[in-house]
């Protein structure tokens, strides 16, 4: 299994067009955002949310497992964009080591994550700023191996399991994907800390900016 350090080789800002992408400010996401999660859910097509839960999940069930994401033991992240419209979800679960998992890791807990972006905000990079955020996380939080399943023909989700080095086996049409991370550091630590500020900031901007334009819509009676 093979072992990075996202530091020293970061998933690049750069599109394979040779283009910079935006920065992507990754937040933490809690209870007040559960109502926006199943909107963003509901958004992706039928193929998205087969390539997401491995089946096409209906509408009343994808809203169940929203409300059933235990915010207490998992990580969700996400991404707004400038319209304060959450545009990506990624689910961090962390489960107890079972006997499957013991030739992986000795830790006593493993993670799994979940990642969508809706089509509009795809190819931005917003997929692998997640799952770099992911790993950061479990990397802090005493988890050395970060573990995705998927199905193998998801060429894309392939693609962003490779460039960051993870160790993929494939089976039967489905692939799981492994990564084996550093233990923490004070720079990651110091990372993941910066991170989360500036996503804080950014989205009370946009949250404070939305406030604004309601009653600006309301004063000039266009709402
Ligand atoms: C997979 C998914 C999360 C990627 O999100 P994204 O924000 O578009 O991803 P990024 O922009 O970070 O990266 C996409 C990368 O894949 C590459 N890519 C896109 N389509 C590709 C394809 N058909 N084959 C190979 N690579 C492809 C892009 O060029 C980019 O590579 P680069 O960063 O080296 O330039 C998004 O497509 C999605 O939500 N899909 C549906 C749900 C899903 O598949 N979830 C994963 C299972 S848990």
């Amino acid at each position: 299994m093979s072992s990075i350090d996202l530091f020293q080789n970061p998933l690049r800002r750069w599109g394979k067009d040779g283009k910079r992408r935006p920065t992507v400010l990754v937040k933490e996401l809690r209870e007040r955002d559960r109502r926006r999660m199943v909107k963003h859910f509901i958004g992706l097509e039928d193929s998205d949310r087969l390539l997401r839960f491995g089946t096409v999940l209906p509408d009343e069930q994808v809203e169940n497992y929203v409300n059933r994401i235990a915010f207490s033991r998992d990580m969700v992240f996400g991404v707004y964009n400038r319209m304060f419209k959450l545009v990506a979800v990624g689910h961090l679960a962390f489960a107890p080591r079972d006997e499957s998992k013991s030739a992986i890791t000795e830790k006593d807990r493993v993670a799994e994550f979940g990642v969508s972006v809706s089509r509009s905000a795809r190819g931005l990079g917003i997929g692998s700023k997640l799952f770099e955020r992911a790993a950061i996380h479990c990397r802090n939080n005493d988890v050395d191996t970060l573990y995705m399943h998927c199905l193998s023909s998801n060429k894309t989700m392939m693609h962003i399991a490779k460039k960051a080095g993870m160790e993929i086996h494939r089976d039967y049409g489905e692939a799981d994907a492994y990564l084996k991370l550093l233990p923490a550091n004070p720079a990651s630590m110091l990372q993941e800390a910066l991170d989360e500020q500036f996503a804080t900031l950014d989205y009370t901007l946009k949250a404070n900016k939305r406030i604004a334009a309601k009653w600006f819509d309301r004063l000039t009676g266009r709402k």
